[in-house]
């Protein structure tokens, strides 16, 4: 059954009279990981997968809504001390008291949601659900009035002080920014944006998903960003975007082995950003790749938030002779992303089904990568 229509038919048994739909979109990005919390640069761009909803005001000051997927209810007033239990639901709470600390206005609504952005894989459910619900609630109770970019951030602020990660803006942005067969350029600094055509002729953009979860709440992502946030304090610049490797080498008998590994794939990867945009504006698609596999090593190695089976993966795309091939959003499991010229997707995706099933027990799951529009209203 349609997403919709499966949508349609729960909130209709629930909450009788239909309400308004919305989607945002999960993401992919092409390149630049770990760079937006450092204020550099990230390549992402919204997919054709989408959490999508209905919502409809219901006079009270109660939200009350159901998971489709999770299979599961939830209901919370809108003041702080009413948060859920369920951690899904804390998205939807995150998103209603961030609004309202802003001073907007959000009042009790009813809701059933699902979707299809596949959970766990690196390909942010989770952006997708709190920009699905700040599009929804700015529409209904605040006449579109929030921009587009403080949307982004109450998805951000909410996975900071509802959900326990502390993460950067990329995820949100991308899910609010996305627009059809456009990559998009945004400097985390400026908060400047550009968007990309991207149809790259002969290729293919596909996703490996190991099937491998991770989980960011208390987790090394965290600890990730406190290395970065040390060693720019030493350096002595606001973030990691100010920095170079001369100065990086300079205060390396300050800085912890650690930490400066970590700091050594930040600088690096902030330029590997802007060479792959220049190369795919000259359609030289060898150097994007190039610069994907650079990153996969410095994920890997310097980073140290791949895991097995990621450079299991990224062996066999090597292998291939896939053009580029690299760990995709903020590791610890998920998907690898491959730009794989169009004939060698099916050998490749089939190698790559076969190896992964006879080491790991089971195959990857396959995602061709549509680059698609962001949230909105339908
Ligand atoms: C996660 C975070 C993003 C970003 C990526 C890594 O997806 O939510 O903000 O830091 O990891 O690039």
């Amino acid at each position: 059954m349609e997403l919709k229509e499966k949508i349609s038919r729960e909130f209709e048994s629930r909450f009788g009279e239909g309400g308004v739909f919305y989607a945002s979109a999960g993401r992919i990005n092409l390149i630049g990981e770990h760079t937006d919390y450092n204020g550099g640069f990230v390549f992402p761009g919204a997919i054709d997968k989408v959490i999508m909803a209905e919502l409809k005001s219901n006079g009270s000051e109660k939200v009350r809504v159901y998971s489709i997927d999770i299979k599961d209810y939830a209901e919370f007033g809108l003041a702080e001390e009413d948060a859920p239990s369920q951690s899904w639901a804390r998205y939807i709470f995150g998103v209603c008291r961030e609004i309202i600390k802003r001073g907007g206005k959000v009042e009790g609504f009813d809701a059933v949601f699902a979707g299809n952005v596949p959970l766990g894989a690196g390909l942010s459910s989770s952006a997708a659900l709190e920009s699905c619900f700040a599009f929804a609630l700015n529409d209904m109770f605040n006449g579109g009035s929030i921009d587009k970019f403080e949307l982004a951030r109450i998805g951000q602020s909410t996975e900071h002080n509802y959900c326990g990660v502390n993460c950067g803006i990329m995820d949100q942005f991308a899910s609010v920014f996305g627009r059809k067969d456009h990559l998009m350029r945004l400097d985390c600094r400026s908060m400047e944006y550009e968007y990309f055509p991207f149809k790259p002729e002969g290729y293919k953009l596909v996703l490996l998903d190991s099937v491998v979860k991770h989980e960011l709440a208390d987790s090394p992502y965290n600890k990730r960003r406190e290395s970065c946030e040390r060693v720019a304090k030493r350096l002595g610049v606001e973030t990691l975007r100010d920095a170079t490797m001369e100065m990086l080498e300079a205060a390396k008998a300050d800085i912890s082995a650690e930490d400066y590994s970590r700091a050594k794939f930040v600088i690096e990867e902030k330029q590997r950003v802007l060479d792959v945009c220049d190369a795919l504006v000259a359609g030289d698609y060898e150097t994007v790749g190039k610069r994907m596999y650079e990153t996969h090593e410095g994920l890997s190695k310097d980073y140290e938030v791949s895991c097995e089976e990621l450079d299991y993966l990224n062996d066999i795309a090597r292998e291939c002779g896939v053009t580029g091939s690299r760990i995709m959003g903020g590791g610890f499991g998920g998907c690898t992303i491959n730009l794989v010229k169009d004939e060698l997707l099916e050998p490749f995706v089939e190698k790559a089904r076969k190896d992964f099933a006879a080491r790991y027990g089971h195959e990857p799951k396959i995602y061709e990568v549509i680059i698609s529009d962001g949230a909105r209203k339908l």
